[in-house]
Protein backbone atom coordinates (compact mmCIF):
# COMPACT_ATOMS: atom_id res chain seq x y z
CA UNK A 1 0.00 0.00 0.00
CA UNK A 2 1.62 3.27 -0.71
CA UNK A 3 0.01 6.69 -0.29
CA UNK A 4 -0.31 8.70 -4.14
CA UNK A 5 2.06 11.66 -3.49
CA UNK A 6 0.45 14.72 -5.90
CA UNK A 7 2.94 17.25 -7.08
CA UNK A 8 2.04 20.77 -8.30
CA UNK A 9 3.79 23.01 -10.73
CA UNK A 10 4.54 26.43 -10.25
CA UNK A 11 4.47 28.12 -13.16
CA UNK A 12 5.37 31.48 -11.70
CA UNK A 13 7.05 32.78 -8.39
CA UNK A 14 7.20 36.12 -8.51
CA UNK A 15 5.55 39.21 -9.81
CA UNK A 16 2.11 37.71 -9.83
CA UNK A 17 -0.33 38.64 -7.39
CA UNK A 18 -2.44 35.14 -6.74
CA UNK A 19 -5.37 35.91 -5.40
CA UNK A 20 -6.53 35.28 -2.00
CA UNK A 21 -9.35 32.35 -2.85
CA UNK A 22 -12.09 32.17 -0.38
CA UNK A 23 -11.19 28.30 -0.55
CA UNK A 24 -11.34 27.66 2.81
CA UNK A 25 -15.07 29.06 3.15
CA UNK A 26 -16.67 27.24 0.90
CA UNK A 27 -19.30 25.53 2.16
CA UNK A 28 -20.40 21.61 1.13
CA UNK A 29 -23.39 21.44 -0.99
CA UNK A 30 -25.61 19.12 -1.44
CA UNK A 31 -26.07 19.64 -5.53
CA UNK A 32 -24.08 16.51 -5.67
CA UNK A 33 -24.84 12.62 -6.16
CA UNK A 34 -24.79 10.96 -2.50
CA UNK A 35 -22.33 8.79 -2.88
CA UNK A 36 -20.21 11.99 -2.86
CA UNK A 37 -22.08 13.50 0.20
CA UNK A 38 -21.04 10.38 2.26
CA UNK A 39 -17.26 11.35 1.63
CA UNK A 40 -16.25 14.37 3.93
CA UNK A 41 -15.06 17.14 1.59
CA UNK A 42 -15.66 15.44 -1.81
CA UNK A 43 -14.86 18.10 -4.82
CA UNK A 44 -17.96 17.04 -6.27
CA UNK A 45 -19.79 18.73 -3.65
CA UNK A 46 -18.05 21.89 -3.94
CA UNK A 47 -19.67 24.98 -4.16
CA UNK A 48 -18.49 27.68 -6.69
CA UNK A 49 -16.73 30.52 -5.59
CA UNK A 50 -17.77 33.73 -6.61
CA UNK A 51 -14.58 34.70 -8.32
CA UNK A 52 -14.53 32.13 -10.56
CA UNK A 53 -15.49 33.03 -14.18
CA UNK A 54 -15.42 31.68 -17.94
CA UNK A 55 -15.18 28.38 -15.90
CA UNK A 56 -15.44 25.07 -18.17
CA UNK A 57 -13.77 23.56 -21.42
CA UNK A 58 -15.05 23.60 -24.81
CA UNK A 59 -15.33 20.86 -27.03
CA UNK A 60 -12.60 22.09 -29.05
CA UNK A 61 -10.38 21.97 -26.23
CA UNK A 62 -11.39 18.66 -24.68
CA UNK A 63 -10.08 17.37 -28.20
CA UNK A 64 -6.87 18.97 -27.69
CA UNK A 65 -6.34 17.73 -24.02
CA UNK A 66 -6.77 14.14 -24.89
CA UNK A 67 -5.16 13.97 -28.44
CA UNK A 68 -2.35 15.92 -26.87
CA UNK A 69 -2.07 13.56 -23.76
CA UNK A 70 -2.42 10.39 -26.56
CA UNK A 71 0.40 12.08 -28.63
CA UNK A 72 2.99 12.57 -26.08
CA UNK A 73 2.32 9.04 -24.82
CA UNK A 74 2.60 7.33 -28.54
CA UNK A 75 6.25 8.72 -28.42
CA UNK A 76 7.43 7.87 -25.37
CA UNK A 77 11.36 6.62 -25.35
CA UNK A 78 11.51 3.74 -24.64
CA UNK A 79 8.57 2.78 -26.37
CA UNK A 80 5.76 1.44 -24.10
CA UNK A 81 4.56 -2.29 -24.47
CA UNK A 82 0.64 -1.16 -23.36
CA UNK A 83 0.39 2.16 -23.04
CA UNK A 84 -3.16 2.95 -23.08
CA UNK A 85 -5.24 5.55 -25.29
CA UNK A 86 -6.90 8.08 -23.45
CA UNK A 87 -10.05 8.95 -23.75
CA UNK A 88 -12.45 12.14 -22.29
CA UNK A 89 -14.59 10.66 -19.03
CA UNK A 90 -17.12 13.26 -17.96
CA UNK A 91 -17.50 11.73 -14.38
CA UNK A 92 -14.21 12.84 -14.04
CA UNK A 93 -14.44 15.97 -16.02
CA UNK A 94 -17.35 16.93 -13.31
CA UNK A 95 -15.12 16.44 -10.41
CA UNK A 96 -11.84 18.79 -11.45
CA UNK A 97 -14.36 21.85 -13.13
CA UNK A 98 -15.91 21.63 -9.18
CA UNK A 99 -12.32 21.90 -7.81
CA UNK A 100 -11.27 24.97 -10.52
CA UNK A 101 -14.55 26.76 -9.77
CA UNK A 102 -13.52 26.10 -5.45
CA UNK A 103 -10.86 28.43 -7.06
CA UNK A 104 -7.90 26.14 -4.92
CA UNK A 105 -4.62 27.53 -6.46
CA UNK A 106 -2.05 24.72 -6.71
CA UNK A 107 -3.29 22.87 -3.73
CA UNK A 108 -4.42 19.48 -4.49
CA UNK A 109 -7.63 18.13 -3.27
CA UNK A 110 -7.28 15.05 -1.51
CA UNK A 111 -7.29 11.57 -3.28
CA UNK A 112 -10.27 10.47 -1.54
CA UNK A 113 -11.88 13.77 -2.39
CA UNK A 114 -11.72 13.20 -6.19
CA UNK A 115 -11.79 9.70 -6.33
CA UNK A 116 -14.98 8.69 -7.79
CA UNK A 117 -16.47 5.84 -5.50
CA UNK A 118 -17.46 2.82 -6.89
CA UNK A 119 -15.28 3.18 -9.78
CA UNK A 120 -11.43 4.00 -9.51
CA UNK A 121 -9.13 6.61 -7.46
CA UNK A 122 -8.36 9.57 -9.70
CA UNK A 123 -4.78 11.10 -10.07
CA UNK A 124 -4.12 14.95 -10.72
CA UNK A 125 -1.95 17.17 -12.38
CA UNK A 126 -2.52 21.43 -11.86
CA UNK A 127 -1.29 24.72 -13.16
CA UNK A 128 -1.58 28.14 -12.49
CA UNK A 129 -1.22 30.76 -15.11
CA UNK A 130 -1.29 34.57 -14.68
CA UNK A 131 -1.88 35.05 -18.07
CA UNK A 132 -3.76 33.04 -21.09
CA UNK A 133 -2.15 29.78 -21.62
CA UNK A 134 -4.22 27.71 -23.89
CA UNK A 135 -4.43 23.19 -23.25
CA UNK A 136 -1.70 23.03 -25.39
CA UNK A 137 0.41 24.79 -23.62
CA UNK A 138 -0.11 23.75 -20.15
CA UNK A 139 0.40 19.60 -21.38
CA UNK A 140 3.39 20.30 -23.30
CA UNK A 141 4.52 22.08 -19.70
CA UNK A 142 3.91 18.90 -17.83
CA UNK A 143 5.12 16.73 -21.02
CA UNK A 144 8.43 18.87 -20.86
CA UNK A 145 9.65 17.18 -17.47
CA UNK A 146 10.98 13.94 -19.38
CA UNK A 147 14.25 15.93 -19.62
CA UNK A 148 14.51 15.28 -16.11
CA UNK A 149 13.15 11.65 -16.49
CA UNK A 150 15.07 8.42 -16.76
CA UNK A 151 12.72 5.14 -16.99
CA UNK A 152 13.60 2.85 -14.65
CA UNK A 153 16.03 5.57 -12.47
CA UNK A 154 15.49 7.30 -9.44
CA UNK A 155 13.78 10.20 -10.25
CA UNK A 156 12.50 13.29 -8.40
CA UNK A 157 8.83 13.57 -8.16
CA UNK A 158 8.94 17.29 -7.90
CA UNK A 159 10.80 17.22 -10.99
CA UNK A 160 8.64 14.72 -12.93
CA UNK A 161 5.50 13.82 -11.07
CA UNK A 162 2.92 15.90 -13.86
CA UNK A 163 5.27 13.60 -17.31
CA UNK A 164 4.69 10.89 -15.40
CA UNK A 165 1.09 11.01 -15.05
CA UNK A 166 0.50 12.22 -18.16
CA UNK A 167 2.14 8.62 -19.26
CA UNK A 168 0.69 6.50 -17.02
CA UNK A 169 0.18 3.83 -19.00
CA UNK A 170 -2.50 2.54 -17.04
CA UNK A 171 -4.83 5.85 -16.87
CA UNK A 172 -6.96 5.41 -19.55
CA UNK A 173 -9.60 8.32 -18.79
CA UNK A 174 -8.96 12.11 -17.99
CA UNK A 175 -11.57 14.79 -17.74
CA UNK A 176 -10.11 18.42 -16.78
CA UNK A 177 -11.72 21.67 -15.79
CA UNK A 178 -10.52 25.43 -15.90
CA UNK A 179 -11.71 28.43 -14.12
CA UNK A 180 -10.73 31.90 -14.11
CA UNK A 181 -9.80 32.55 -10.26
CA UNK A 182 -9.44 36.61 -10.15
CA UNK A 183 -6.00 37.43 -11.66
CA UNK A 184 -5.26 33.44 -11.66
CA UNK A 185 -6.23 30.92 -14.71
CA UNK A 186 -6.69 27.73 -12.90
CA UNK A 187 -5.98 23.93 -14.90
CA UNK A 188 -7.32 20.66 -13.52
CA UNK A 189 -6.45 17.80 -14.88
CA UNK A 190 -7.70 14.53 -13.26
CA UNK A 191 -7.08 11.02 -14.62
CA UNK A 192 -8.35 7.55 -13.63
CA UNK A 193 -7.93 4.74 -12.78
CA UNK A 194 -5.49 6.72 -10.38
CA UNK A 195 -1.78 6.22 -10.59
CA UNK A 196 1.30 7.42 -10.36
CA UNK A 197 2.70 5.30 -7.42
CA UNK A 198 6.22 4.24 -8.63
CA UNK A 199 6.82 7.45 -10.35
CA UNK A 200 10.40 5.33 -11.89
CA UNK A 201 8.23 3.10 -14.05
CA UNK A 202 4.97 4.31 -15.26
CA UNK A 203 5.13 2.36 -17.68
CA UNK A 204 6.64 -1.35 -18.79
CA UNK A 205 9.19 -0.81 -22.20
CA UNK A 206 9.84 -2.58 -24.82
CA UNK A 207 8.66 -2.70 -28.35
CA UNK A 208 5.52 -0.60 -28.53
CA UNK A 209 2.52 -2.46 -28.49
CA UNK A 210 3.65 -5.52 -27.81
CA UNK A 211 1.57 -6.54 -25.25
CA UNK A 212 -1.23 -5.58 -27.56
CA UNK A 213 -0.57 -6.18 -30.89
CA UNK A 214 -4.85 -6.61 -31.38
CA UNK A 215 -5.62 -3.21 -30.16
CA UNK A 216 -2.72 -1.33 -31.46
CA UNK A 217 -3.53 1.83 -32.84
CA UNK A 218 -0.04 4.38 -33.50
CA UNK A 219 1.74 3.08 -30.52
CA UNK A 220 -1.12 2.81 -28.30
CA UNK A 221 -3.58 0.33 -27.05
CA UNK A 222 -6.88 1.35 -27.93
CA UNK A 223 -9.59 0.44 -25.84
CA UNK A 224 -12.20 2.20 -27.46
CA UNK A 225 -12.58 3.85 -23.98
CA UNK A 226 -13.55 0.90 -22.00
CA UNK A 227 -12.01 1.01 -18.35
CA UNK A 228 -11.38 -1.45 -15.69
CA UNK A 229 -12.82 -0.42 -12.32
CA UNK A 230 -12.99 -1.11 -8.78
CA UNK A 231 -8.95 -2.41 -9.16
CA UNK A 232 -10.07 -4.56 -12.20
CA UNK A 233 -7.11 -5.05 -14.17
CA UNK A 234 -7.10 -4.31 -18.40
CA UNK A 235 -5.79 -6.94 -20.69
CA UNK A 236 -4.70 -4.58 -23.26
CA UNK A 237 -4.51 -6.97 -26.41
CA UNK A 238 -8.17 -8.49 -25.32
CA UNK A 239 -9.34 -4.79 -24.14
CA UNK A 240 -11.36 -7.24 -21.13
CA UNK A 241 -11.29 -7.08 -17.82
CA UNK A 242 -10.23 -9.46 -14.85
CA UNK A 243 -11.83 -8.13 -11.56
CA UNK A 244 -10.97 -8.41 -8.46
CA UNK A 245 -12.71 -11.43 -6.31
CA UNK A 246 -15.20 -11.71 -4.90
CA UNK A 247 -17.24 -12.62 -8.29
CA UNK A 248 -20.57 -11.47 -7.01
CA UNK A 249 -19.24 -7.87 -5.70
CA UNK A 250 -17.45 -6.48 -8.82
CA UNK A 251 -19.29 -7.75 -11.77
CA UNK A 252 -19.85 -7.47 -15.54
CA UNK A 253 -17.34 -5.77 -18.26
CA UNK A 254 -15.55 -3.19 -16.15
CA UNK A 255 -15.89 -4.53 -12.88
CA UNK A 256 -18.89 -2.50 -11.24
CA UNK A 257 -19.69 -2.45 -7.58
CA UNK A 258 -22.45 -4.59 -6.79
CA UNK A 259 -23.44 -4.07 -2.89
CA UNK A 260 -26.18 -6.42 -2.49
CA UNK A 261 -25.14 -8.65 -0.29
CA UNK A 262 -21.75 -7.00 0.39
CA UNK A 263 -19.45 -7.49 3.73
CA UNK A 264 -15.81 -6.28 3.84
CA UNK A 265 -13.97 -9.28 4.16
CA UNK A 266 -10.34 -8.30 3.70
CA UNK A 267 -8.14 -7.97 6.95
CA UNK A 268 -7.44 -4.50 6.27
CA UNK A 269 -11.25 -3.89 7.13
CA UNK A 270 -11.72 -5.11 10.82
CA UNK A 271 -11.73 -2.93 14.29
CA UNK A 272 -8.45 -2.49 14.62
CA UNK A 273 -8.32 -0.65 11.49
CA UNK A 274 -10.03 3.25 10.95
CA UNK A 275 -12.24 4.67 8.73
CA UNK A 276 -9.37 6.90 8.30
CA UNK A 277 -7.23 4.31 6.25
CA UNK A 278 -10.39 4.84 3.32
CA UNK A 279 -8.83 8.60 3.15
CA UNK A 280 -4.96 7.27 3.15
CA UNK A 281 -5.00 4.51 0.87
CA UNK A 282 -6.38 4.34 -2.40
CA UNK A 283 -7.13 0.14 -2.39
CA UNK A 284 -9.03 0.48 1.22
CA UNK A 285 -12.77 1.63 -0.15
CA UNK A 286 -11.96 -0.71 -3.23
CA UNK A 287 -11.76 -3.32 -0.20
CA UNK A 288 -14.01 -2.11 2.21
CA UNK A 289 -16.53 -0.31 0.36
CA UNK A 290 -19.07 -1.04 3.40
CA UNK A 291 -16.89 0.06 5.95
CA UNK A 292 -15.65 3.15 3.26
CA UNK A 293 -19.32 3.94 2.31
CA UNK A 294 -18.47 3.43 -0.96
CA UNK A 295 -21.77 0.59 -0.35
CA UNK A 296 -24.24 1.27 -0.64
CA UNK A 297 -24.36 4.60 -2.18
CA UNK A 298 -22.01 3.80 -5.25
CA UNK A 299 -23.21 0.25 -5.85
CA UNK A 300 -25.12 -0.45 -9.46
CA UNK A 301 -28.69 0.15 -9.22
CA UNK A 302 -28.25 2.18 -5.77
CA UNK A 303 -31.58 4.54 -5.55
CA UNK A 304 -31.05 7.64 -3.28
CA UNK A 305 -34.15 9.49 -2.35
CA UNK A 306 -33.55 12.11 -4.74
CA UNK A 307 -32.67 9.59 -7.42
CA UNK A 308 -28.61 10.01 -7.00
CA UNK A 309 -28.49 12.08 -10.33
CA UNK A 310 -26.64 15.54 -10.60
CA UNK A 311 -28.98 18.01 -10.59
CA UNK A 312 -29.53 20.28 -13.60
CA UNK A 313 -26.72 23.08 -13.03
CA UNK A 314 -28.19 26.08 -11.54
CA UNK A 315 -27.22 29.04 -13.72
CA UNK A 316 -23.85 31.01 -12.43
CA UNK A 317 -25.71 33.73 -11.58
CA UNK A 318 -27.53 31.91 -8.65
CA UNK A 319 -24.54 29.51 -8.35
CA UNK A 320 -22.43 33.40 -7.04
CA UNK A 321 -25.73 34.38 -4.85
CA UNK A 322 -25.58 30.93 -3.03
CA UNK A 323 -21.34 31.40 -2.31
CA UNK A 324 -22.74 34.57 -1.39
CA UNK A 325 -25.13 33.72 1.24
CA UNK A 326 -23.05 30.82 2.22
CA UNK A 327 -20.41 33.47 3.34
CA UNK A 328 -22.46 35.84 4.87
CA UNK A 329 -23.73 33.33 6.99
CA UNK A 330 -20.02 32.33 8.05
CA UNK A 331 -19.66 35.97 8.81
CA UNK A 332 -22.47 35.72 11.15
CA UNK A 333 -21.54 32.64 12.89
CA UNK A 334 -17.73 33.53 13.52
C1 LIG B 1 -13.14 18.88 5.74
O1 LIG B 1 -12.84 20.25 5.56
C2 LIG B 1 -12.81 20.98 6.76
C3 LIG B 1 -12.64 22.45 6.42
O2 LIG B 1 -11.59 22.63 5.52
C4 LIG B 1 -11.69 20.44 7.66
O3 LIG B 1 -11.65 21.14 8.89
C5 LIG B 1 -11.95 18.96 7.93
O4 LIG B 1 -10.88 18.42 8.65
C6 LIG B 1 -12.11 18.21 6.62
N1 LIG B 1 -12.49 16.83 6.91
C7 LIG B 1 -11.90 15.80 6.32
C8 LIG B 1 -12.35 14.47 6.79
O5 LIG B 1 -11.07 15.93 5.45
C1 LIG C 1 -24.89 -9.16 -6.49
O1 LIG C 1 -24.64 -9.92 -5.33
C2 LIG C 1 -25.70 -10.75 -4.95
C3 LIG C 1 -25.36 -11.35 -3.59
O2 LIG C 1 -24.09 -11.89 -3.57
C4 LIG C 1 -25.91 -11.79 -6.04
O3 LIG C 1 -27.00 -12.63 -5.68
C5 LIG C 1 -26.21 -11.08 -7.36
O4 LIG C 1 -26.30 -12.04 -8.39
C6 LIG C 1 -25.11 -10.09 -7.67
N1 LIG C 1 -25.47 -9.31 -8.84
C7 LIG C 1 -24.79 -9.39 -9.98
C8 LIG C 1 -25.24 -8.48 -11.08
O5 LIG C 1 -23.85 -10.15 -10.14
Amino acid sequence: MKEILTPVIFLTYTGVLFFPCSGHRIERSTSCAQKYQVIPNHSACLQKTAIATDSGISDEDKNVIVSKHNEYRSVVNPPAVAMAKMSWDDEIAMIAQKYADACKGLVHDGGRQRSIPGRFSVGQNLASASYDLDWAGVIKLWYDEVKDFTLGGNNDLMKVGHYTQVVWATSIKIGCGFAVCGSTRSYVCNYGPGGNLDINNPYESGSACSKCPNSCDNNLCDCQGKACENGGTMDFNACACTCKPPTTTYVGPSCQLNCTGQKDRSYICGPQFTPAMCDRFTNVPQDCPTMCKVCPYAGIGFAAPDGGQEPVKSNTRLSILTTMIVLISFRLIF
